[in-house]
């Protein structure tokens, strides 16, 4: 491995929070004080990785702008001596470098993931779902590399997923895996979206993965699967199938940003980890009375 790369699929239409979704991508809408896609690039960043690629689609475009260069903004910034605020921008702008590759039709996350094949010569590299927020001491995608390594196999020949366990009634929001009571952490099974009867396990995936670069041929002949769609959960389990794919359990919070409570859960979370924390906590005291 020379650098890592991380895919970062922003190309859904963000359903689940609409109307607020409708013309502002889901992944701009804001977490106390930057937008969701902040969170995750700067995970990927803390994480080592030096290659971004957005998977993006029609009406996303701002998102890459969040990353580009503001001369006009810096330039005002500098004239007003707003040093902090200027170089809040100025370092956004240079913490990484972000590609991006339009995924035309929705055709599923597993083709989302494939679409960035040519961006990628890395192997392993990251993927990072945008719904899901990761607060830890060491970085998500970080932990999953750390898990990798720690397997004592070639780090370029095998995956690692970020693994919770969830109760029966979450089971079919999730990728479920099934792992191996023999060799810890490797997984035998994963299934995308099953019905709690469907499976013991409760080990769901979360939106984080160190993958192969190889799973881009898998995903190439990949079938549809749940809701029709290329699901990267089918690609994951022809890994499994063949003893590569080891699962990581999540050291540290997650927040479902792409839900309703979830999303307050992420704001009221960093709000009350900020400078602002006392009036946060007077104002809930106060709607409580
Ligand atoms: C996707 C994956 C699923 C995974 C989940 C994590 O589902 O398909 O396997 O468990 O992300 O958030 P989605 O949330 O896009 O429906």
């Amino acid at each position: 491995m020379t650098s890592l790369s991380a895919v970062i699929p922003v190309a859904g239409l963000g359903t689940r929070s609409l109307p607020a979704s409708k013309s502002v991508p889901k992944e701009m809408l804001p977490v106390f004080d930057r937008p969701i896609i902040q969170y995750i690039v700067e995970e990927a960043v803390t994480s080592g990785a030096k290659n971004i690629v957005l998977v993006t689609s029609r009406g996303k475009s701002i998102i890459e702008d969040h990353f580009d260069i503001a001369p006009d903004l810096e330039a005002t910034l500098k004239r007003a001596n707003k040093n902090d605020l200027y170089k809040l921008v100025h370092d956004l702008s240079r913490m990484t470098a972000v590609q991006t590759v339009r995924q035309k039709e929705a055709l599923g996350l597993g083709h989302a993931v494939w679409m960035a094949k040519n961006l990628i010569q890395t192997s392993p590299f990251g993927v990072m779902l945008g719904d899901d927020l990761v607060e830890a001491k060491v970085p998500g995608l970080q932990q999953l590399l750390e898990k990798s390594k720690s397997l004592k196999k070639d780090v370029s020949e095998i995956g690692v997923v970020m693994l919770t366990e969830v109760p029966d009634s979450e089971v079919s929001k999730y990728g479920i895996c099934e792992l191996d009571p023999k060799e810890p952490g490797r997984i035998l099974r994963c299934i995308e979206k099953p019905k709690p009867s469907d499976t013991k396990s409760r080990s769901a995936i979360l939106g984080r993965y160190l993958l192969p670069r190889d799973i881009f041929e898998i995903l190439e002949k990949q079938k549809p699967g749940n809701l029709g769609e290329i699901q990267l959960t089918d690609a994951l389990n022809v890994l499994a199938e063949q003893g590569r794919l080891y699962g990581c359990y999540l050291q540290g919070l997650r927040f479902d940003a792409g839900d309703r409570l979830g999303f307050l859960r992420a704001n009221l979370h960093y709000y009350l980890k900020s400078p602002l924390k006392s009036d946060v906590q007077n104002l809930l005291k106060e709607f409580m009375a």
